[in-house]
């Protein structure tokens, strides 16, 4: 019995607030909490199999030309040594998010330093990785392009990403205000905790795979057609994941050597990505360049606004970093235009990290609105309140619900804004404070899953969605027991195993959107069957602790389940409300950070994020992604950044040494509040996606306190020392 449900009507039911159990939107523990901290919970290089051989990837070390061979023979001869892989099947670059077929192939093309170009396989890790090492490389060097900002680059306008509406020269000429100004923000890499891993075996022509993998659906397809074999051949598994951030939204080199490996020889192969290849071949986030033209009347209403952003991507790539997202709804202003630029450069393959969009367009425009007040000489927040839109300016839909001037109240009032003082200092620190907004564009994917009511009354839920460690397992286990009224000891999650029913994967922060909504679909149409056993109304029925109540009857779940298991299959499809309205999850954040007058060093003292993101379906796991987002803030704002070296295209900080993504001493006391929303339009259950909604505009809030304690208005990140010093008063 499947339920499918497309999302074409708003649901105003509140179904959720109805019932009975108590468990939903509470801060419960993960259910699988306990075997990630006793070291239990297989993640994909740690499911060795009988005789498996260990791969290791070889990197080009030019940034452009061709591999005409490789000194195979050599290597061979080595002890332990299988085999010495490389040709047109070999993978170039890693499948972009929801690619769902190959990635692009090939290594006798050389795009980028670091690019895979060959697999040694031996019986032990040690001697493949000798192998690699000793592996000579035949190439012709031709010229690189890696300077992203060079003069005679060809710029690339893609269609479908440029807009224009009124006269944004005629509003900057007749407003009383403006700001026009030019930001950068540097390359980004995911950078997570588990690097890439694929483990890959054959039985007949059946492919296994152990990977580390977000989105099994897409990742299954895109395997396939590497490999060349039918999708239905494709097991894969992808049960926990250290960490994704983009980087594993598409399969990478280590998933389609491992395959290509063990079908060659017959054996199980694993190939595991050392940290440098981790940033060298998956995903980094392109750099930036953003010019911002804000038009204001002497009222400090927006008349318009102007986004131009340029980022940078590898030759035969089609994804380009969608800077300019929020941008044409997020404030008032009728003369807009918003352009996207692409340029190519022999650098490592752009894609998805962590919010794409919104991550680096929002921060450019939070600090151009905060010169904007400055300009002004008004509050930061009162310049928003009177900037936010009644419909979507671009376009004149109806937000599905719209909670940002509310996050800014709720935001303010804990923080203490009103009550800041300017020109405060603490010793050498300078004392500043600034805030930012938050925007993060909301969806939902479709999405299947299966529950079933055993006859004893435990519960199965069962989907490929994977827990990329955002809280996948707790979540859908706690809609189950919320409409099925079962106490969480009698629940089980399966995830992360694509013979499972197909859901939307961990990305663009859809999955618990979607993933919960499958399960809450399929526990409706339980609800309604136990009803139907019962002889009353859906509507009419408690579920709580394993009793069904109906006109004041109670009866024991297990009696009305009977001998066979009751089983259901939801699935939720997107539908019209995602075109009819604009949907948006939104926040504010507010600072204090402390600029030392003899150091230019930064720290940030405080941070607080208030934010809406339709139901909260769990307050610690989405507490969890909201403090981790603003951390990745602090980074953007203060540390992160990948470096290359453009004399010849390589990757300075290709290692968490120094890479510097923000440690211990670097967060301070972070504080996060949920505003309470319920969004009918986004799916049944009301809930809209929390993951990346906490890194949107973080890191504005930074620079922006920044200017607020030190008048030095950084304008391209991260805002080192060097950046500060220069402008800081005479001592
Ligand atoms: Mo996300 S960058 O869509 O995993």
């Amino acid at each position: 019995m499947t339920i499918h449900h497309k999302m074409d009507k708003p649901d105003h039911r509140n179904r959720l607030d109805s019932m009975a159990q108590g468990v939903l939107h509470t801060g419960m523990n993960r259910p699988e909490g306990p075997l990630k901290v006793t070291g239990t919970a297989t993640y994909a290089h740690e499911d060795h199999q009988p005789g498996m051989l260990h791969g290791v990837l070889v990197r080009a070390t030019i940034a452009r030309g061709t591999l005409d061979g490789v000194d195979a023979a050599a290597v061979e001869k080595m002890p332990g040594v299988k085999a010495v892989m490389w040709g047109e099947k070999f993978p170039r670059n890693p499948a972009q998010g929801t690619a769902n077929k190959a990635p692009v192939q090939g290594s006798s093309d050389i795009y980028y330093l670091g690019q895979p170009v060959a697999l040694v396989v031996a019986e032990t890790f040690e001697q493949a990785r000798h192998g690699a090492q000793s592996l000579k490389l035949q190439v012709t060097e031709t010229k690189a392009v890696t300077d992203p900002y060079a003069d005679d680059i060809e710029v690339e306008r893609p269609d479908g990403k440029q807009s224009s509406q009124g006269d944004l020269d005629a509003a900057m000429q007749d407003a009383a205000f403006i700001v026009d100004q030019t930001y950068t923000t540097p390359g980004h890499s995911s950078a997570p905790m588990e690097p890439h891993t694929a483990i890959a075996w054959w039985e007949g022509d059946q492919l296994h795979l152990r990977a580390t993998s977000q989105m099994l659906k897409y990742n299954k397809n895109e395997i396939a057609d590497a490999v060349g074999i039918p999708a239905k051949n494709v097991h894969m598994k992808s049960p926990y994941v250290g960490g994704g951030f983009g980087a594993k939204l598409g399969i990478s080199s280590d998933a389609v050597t491992a395959a290509l490996a063990a079908r060659e020889l017959g054996a199980p192969v694993s190939v595991a990505m050392s940290r440098q290849q981790v940033f060298e071949a998956t995903m980094r986030r392109s750099e930036t360049v953003q010019r911002f033209k804000l038009a204001a009347d002497k009222n400090g209403n927006l008349i318009g606004i102007g986004h131009t952003a340029r980022v940078s991507q590898l030759p035969d790539e089609s994804f380009a970093e969608p800077v300019t997202q929020a941008t044409p709804f997020l404030y008032r202003g009728e003369n807009r235009e918003t352009s996207l630029e692409v340029v190519r450069v022999n650098a490592t393959c752009a894609g998805s990290v962590r919010a794409p969009g919104e991550a680096v367009g929002l921060t450019a425009l939070e600090i151009a609105m905060d010169e904007l007040a400055v300009a002004m000489g008004i509050d930061p927040v009162e310049l928003r309140r009177r900037n936010i839109p009644l419909k979507d300016p671009s376009d004149g839909r109806d937000f599905s619900s719209h909670m940002l001037e509310e996050a800014m109240d709720d935001g303010a009032k804990t923080f203490g804004w009103a009550d800041r003082k300017s020109g405060k200092t603490d010793g050498d620190w300078m004392i500043g404070y600034g805030m930012s907004s938050a925007v993060r564009v909301n969806m939902i994917g479709k999405s299947a899953a299966r529950v079933t009511l055993n006859p004893d009354g435990t519960v199965l839920i069962e989907t490929d969605m994977t827990d990329i460690g955002t809280g996948t397992y707790a979540i859908l286990s706690q809609v189950a027991g919320e409409m099925l009224g079962v106490s969480q000891d009698k629940i089980e999650t399966r995830l992360g195993d694509s013979d499972l029913p197909e859901s939307a994967g961990s990305g663009g922060s859809w999955g618990a959107s979607s993933a919960g909504s499958s399960v809450f679909l399929a526990c409706e149409k339980l609800r309604q069957d136990i009803a139907t056993k019962l002889g009353c109304d859906e509507g009419d029925l408690t579920l709580k602790d394993g009793v069904a109540t109906a006109a004041n009857q109670q009866t024991p779940l297990t009696d009305l389940i009977g001998d066979a298991p009751m089983v259901v299959e939801g699935e939720i499809t997107p539908g019209e409300t995602m075109k009819e309205r604009r949907q948006a999850t939104f926040g504010a954040f507010f600072c204090e950070v402390g600029v030392n007058r003899v150091t230019g060093e930064v720290r940030l003292r405080r941070m607080h994020g208030s934010f809406a993101a339709g139901r909260i379906l769990n307050a610690k796991t989405a507490r969890s992604q909201c403090l981790g987002g603003m951390t990745f803030g602090i980074g953007m704002a203060l540390t992160e950044e990948l470096i290359q070296d453009l004399r010849d295209g390589h990757i300075v900080n290709r290692d968490l040494g120094e890479y510097h993504i923000p440690v211990n001493a670097d967060v301070p006391q972070l504080t996060v509040n949920f505003v309470h929303e319920r969004d009918p339009y986004a799916n049944p259950m009301q809930a809209k996606g929390i993951g990346e909604l906490g890194i949107c505009g973080a890191g504005a809030c930074i620079i922006n306190a920044i200017y607020d304690a030190s008048g030095v208005r950084v304008r391209d990140l991260p805002a080192t020392m060097d950046k500060i010093l220069p402008g800081l008063p005479d001592l």
